[in-house]
Formats: structure tokens, C-alpha cells, sequence
């Protein structure tokens, strides 16, 4: 079968979170199985597309409205991710260092016509186009309604919702520049009186997925405002828990890492790379250590960290250490407390993804107390590295952790609250007082499989449902 994924992320070429993480990863799965499965994806300009080289398969134009872009397809034989990358390059308006940006409208809905202009050239067509969020939410509709594309209308398209909280929404001023359509189907693009991508892609999907099945049935009662469609779609709506990469995320090949290890070495090599941590970061090698790794918004709790961590660094023997980046206010809280707790508390705003690998192989636990999270990455990588998770009940984390007390391997919380997250932090440390409990706990969720083996073979599943119907 030819899939083609179409995102605006894709590891290792263009990451922001667990999206590029995801179509770096499930395609190579599905091509394992036998499939043929590649990724359409914009054309950035960052390290990984200045450092390659890049031949075109296509040339055009893409009309948005009474404008019109030159556009490229481009290839590049350099690298071998397990998975063909088509690179729709539109230098006017994706040629950015930046993945997401001010003018995302016309940039996301050019590369989605582009795309669609290319696969419509192609002399065979895929047997399936798979969709990743918002960026790529008008597609469906228009294979389905747009007079240009109507040679395309026969294929199935499966949308996977990543994040609902971010919809994509678009003011009709825009709506010229989506390709003609019969105007009595309008309504398909709308949702609360504006264009809205992601609801288009609920209601013109042959198939929608969603990243856990927690959070398929949380979208229900909080999706942002898409609650009711969402219900009124459950017809067609499963909910696919992600995968990982287990050759990437590997600590015994792991080239960022200090010291590799696997289940039999973990105790020192885990010790290893803490050292370095410690050192690097000012931290007492002695104690526990409990790290965050993510974007500093509200849907991961982290706007309450500063204050959670305030109340652990007085109350607990511990070191923290937090990686990431977003909300300034909350960037500068965390950088201030540095002053009270030098020695066993330290920050890096940034993102750097060598640094985050050593992080998780370093680390005691890794705390995730999330507000929303769809499925959750961290959770599964750390697990891989033999560091505890520390997690909200939630979403992929309901779906992936199980609490010591409930003969599990993590620590959970309900509520995201400074006393909850503080307390769930304050278990975790009795647990690790614990120490043959805590060793052998190590060894077990190194174990844990959660390789993307079972749920590409899901989705290839899914896929072939579709076309067998189809064709019934
Ligand atoms: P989300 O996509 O919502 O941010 P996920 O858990 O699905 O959350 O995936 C986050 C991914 O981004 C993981 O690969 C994580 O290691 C990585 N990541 C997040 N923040 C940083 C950072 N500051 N530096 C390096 N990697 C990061
Ligand atoms: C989104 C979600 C995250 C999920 C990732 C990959 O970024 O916030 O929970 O793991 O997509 O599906």
C-alpha cells in the first residue's frame, strides 16, 4: 500500500514536539511491514535542509487566490530515514528557520495545495493520505469537494488529531483562497462562524484518530469547543496510542548519552550520565534526581512548577533540573528560584535535544504533571532509560503509566495542583529510599514495550478496513 503522511514536522528534519517524533517514526514502522509509506512535508530552512542536498522531482505553481508561488518538490538521496521525504519548497513563504510563524494561514494552506497540485501529477496515486493536525486539516475537504482535486476524491483520508487545542482557525477573508468548491458545502469548513481546519478535518475524514485512547474519549467533554462534533463523529473516531522509536531512543546505542547501558548495566550507566549531569549543572550527585522536559505552557502544568519546586527544594532531599522553553513569565520564575536553591536546582531554557536524551538517561524521574496531554512521549522515552514517571492521570499518561500502588512501575496524580504534584514528587522519593524495590523497578520498565511495532500495524490495519469497504 502507498501511504503518504503529510505534517508540518518531521524528525530528525524539523522538530517542535511529539509530532515530528511521530512521523519521523511510524512511517519507517509501516514500511518494516512491507508497506510504502513516505512523508510530504514543507521545506524549512534550518540545519537539517542546509546541510543536504536537494534535487526537484516537480515543478509549479501554487495559486492562493489572484497570487501565485512558484513551488518545487525536492528530494534528497543523502540520507536514509527508513521513509522517502517529499519536500514541497515554497521559498516565499516556507523558506523560514521557523516551523510555525505568523503567516501559518497562507504558508500551511499553500503547502496543502501544493501537495495536492503534485499528487495530482503523479501516475500513480497513493492507496492512502494520512494527515497530522491542523496544518494539514484542509486536505480532506478538499479531495473531497474542490473541482480540481475531484480525480483524488476516491482516496481515503485518515486524519490524525495530535492536539485539539490548536484548530488552525481562519477568517472567511481567506476563503478565496481555497480552490473552488460547490459553495451549498460550505458549511463543512466551518465551526463557530469561522474556517476552522481541524473541524473540516473531523467532518470530511474517512477515518479520524486521535494519539491515545484516554484522550479520544476526554475530547469528548474538552476539545477545545469541538466537543459536539467530536461526539457526533465517534462513529468513525479511535483513538491509537502513539509509539516510539525504539532505535533512536535506544540508551544502549544512544549516541548523545554519556555511557550506554542496557537492563543489566543500568545501575551505572544511569550513574554515569547523572555525574555529568551534576557537574554540568551544579547538582549534589548524592541525591535523587527529578527532571522536566517539555514546552512551558498551562497544558503541561508548568506555569505551577516554580512554586511545586520551591515547596519540594525546602521540604525534600532532592535535585531538580528542568529543560525547556515558552511562557517568558514562567521561563523567568523558574531561572530566579536558581538563586535560593544553587547546588540543587538548575534551569535550562532552551531546547536541545543531545541534552535531552542525556537528561532522561540521567535522571531518577521525570515529572509530566499535565493539564492535557493527547498521548505524551517523555513518559515512554523515559521508561526506556530506566527513569521513574511522575504523571498526572491523563490522556496517553492514564494509558502508559501505572501507579506503584497499583502493583505499577510510576507515581500518578489527580489533580494539577501545587500540594498534588508536590506530593506525587514527595512518594516518589520514599520510593527510591527504597532501594532494591527501586532497582528492580529500573530493570522492569526498561523492559516495557512500547516500540512503534504494535500501533503501525494498528493504523495499516485501519488503513486496509477503509479500502476494503471501499471496494465491497
Ligand atoms: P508535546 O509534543 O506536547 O510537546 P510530547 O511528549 O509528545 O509533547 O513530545 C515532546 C518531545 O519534544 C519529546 O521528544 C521531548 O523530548 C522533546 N522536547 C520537549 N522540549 C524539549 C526541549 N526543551 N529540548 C529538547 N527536547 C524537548
Ligand atoms: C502533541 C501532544 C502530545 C503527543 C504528540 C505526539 O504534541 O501534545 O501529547 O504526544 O502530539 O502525538
Amino acid at each position: 500500500m502507498k501511504i503518504f503522511h503529510l505534517s508540518a514536522e518531521c524528525y530528525p528534519i524539523a522538530k517542535v514536539g511529539g509530532l515530528a517524533d511521530v512521523v519521523g517514526a511510524l512511517p519507517k514502522y509501516q514500511n518494516d511491514n512491507g508497506e510504502e509509506s513516505a512523508v510530504i512535508m514543507p521545506f524549512y530552512k534550518n540545519p537539517f535542509t542546509t546541510t543536504h542536498n536537494f534535487s526537484a522531482v516537480f515543478e509549479g505553481h501554487v495559486h492562493l487566490g489572484n497570487t501565485s508561488y512558484p513551488y518545487q518538490i525536492l528530494k534528497t538521496s543523502e540520507v536514509s530515514l527508513g521513509f522517502e521525504v517529499y519536500f514541497v519548497a515554497i521559498d516565499a513563504l516556507l523558506n523560514t528557520p521557523f516551523v510555525y510563524s505568523e503567516n501559518d494561514i497562507d504558508r500551511f494552506l499553500a503547502f496543502q495545495i501544493a501537495a495536492l497540485d503534485w499528487i495530482l501529477t503523479l501516475k500513480q496515486f497513493p492507496n492512502i493520505l494520512h494527515c497530522h493536525d491542523h496544518h494539514t486539516g484542509l486536505i480532506p475537504f478538499m479531495t473531497q469537494e474542490c473541482y480540481k482535486y475531484e480525480a483524488l476524491n476516491k482516496i481515503p483520508v485518515i486524519t490524525t488529531i495530535h492536539n485539539a487545542q490548536y484548530q488552525g482557525w481562519m477568517p472567511y477573508e481567506h476563503l478565496h483562497k481555497i480552490p473552488p468548491f460547490n459553495m451549498e458545502h460550505i458549511g463543512l469548513l466551518d465551526w463557530d462562524k469561522v474556517i476552522n481546519p481541524l473541524a473540516a478535518a473531523i467532518k470530511c475524514a474517512w477515518r479520524v484518530t486521535t494519539v491515545s485512547p484516554s484522550y479520544m474519549e476526554e475530547l469528548k467533554q474538552n476539545a477545545n469547543g469541538l466537543e459536539q462534533l467530536l461526539a457526533h463523529e465517534s462513529g468513525k473516531a479511535v483513538g491509537v496510542l502513539n509509539g516510539i522509536d525504539t532505535e533512536v531512543w535506544n540508551p544502549e546505542t544512544d549516541d548523545y548519552i554519556i555511557e550506554n547501558y542496557n537492563a543489566t548495566t543500568v545501575a551505572a550507566g544511569k550513574k554515569a550520565n547523572k555525574k555529568w549531569l551534576c557537574k554540568r549543572f551544579n547538582l549534589d550527585e548524592e541525591k535523587p534526581l527529578v527532571a522536566f522536559i517539555g514546552r512551558l505552557v498551562g497544558e503541561k502544568g508548568a506555569e505551577l512548577l516554580p512554586e511545586v519546586f520551591h515547596k519540594v527544594l525546602q521540604q525534600e532531599v532532592v535535585n531538580i533540573l528542568l529543560l525547556g522553553s515558552g511562557h517568558q513569565d514562567t521561563e523567568e520564575q523558574l531561572s530566579q528560584l536558581r538563586a535560593n536553591y544553587s547546588g540543587n536546582y538548575n534551569v535550562y531554557i532552551g531546547y536541545d535535544e543531545k541534552l535531552s536524551h542525556i537528561i532522561y538517561a540521567g535522571a531518577d524521574f521525570l515529572l509530566m504533571p499535565s493539564r492535557v496531554e493527547p498521548c505524551g512521549l517523555n513518559q515512554m522515552y523515559c521508561l526506556r532509560y530506566g527513569t521513574v514517571p511522575v504523571v498526572r492521570r491523563i490522556g496517553g499518561l492514564k494509558d502508559t503509566v501505572v501507579d506503584i500502588n497499583d502493583n505499577g512501575f510510576g507515581i500518578c496524580h489527580d489533580d494539577v495542583t501545587v500540594s498534588d504534584i508536590a506530593y506525587a514528587v514527595h512518594r516518589a522519593l520514599e520510593f527510591y529510599n527504597d532501594t532494591v524495590q527501586f532497582q528492580a523497578n529500573r530493570t522492569f520498565i526498561m523492559s516495557i514495550d512500547h516500540s512503534w511495532k504494535t500501533s503501525a500495524k494498528t493504523y495499516i490495519n485501519l488503513y486496509n478496513s477503509i479500502n476494503q469497504q471501499h471496494y465491497d
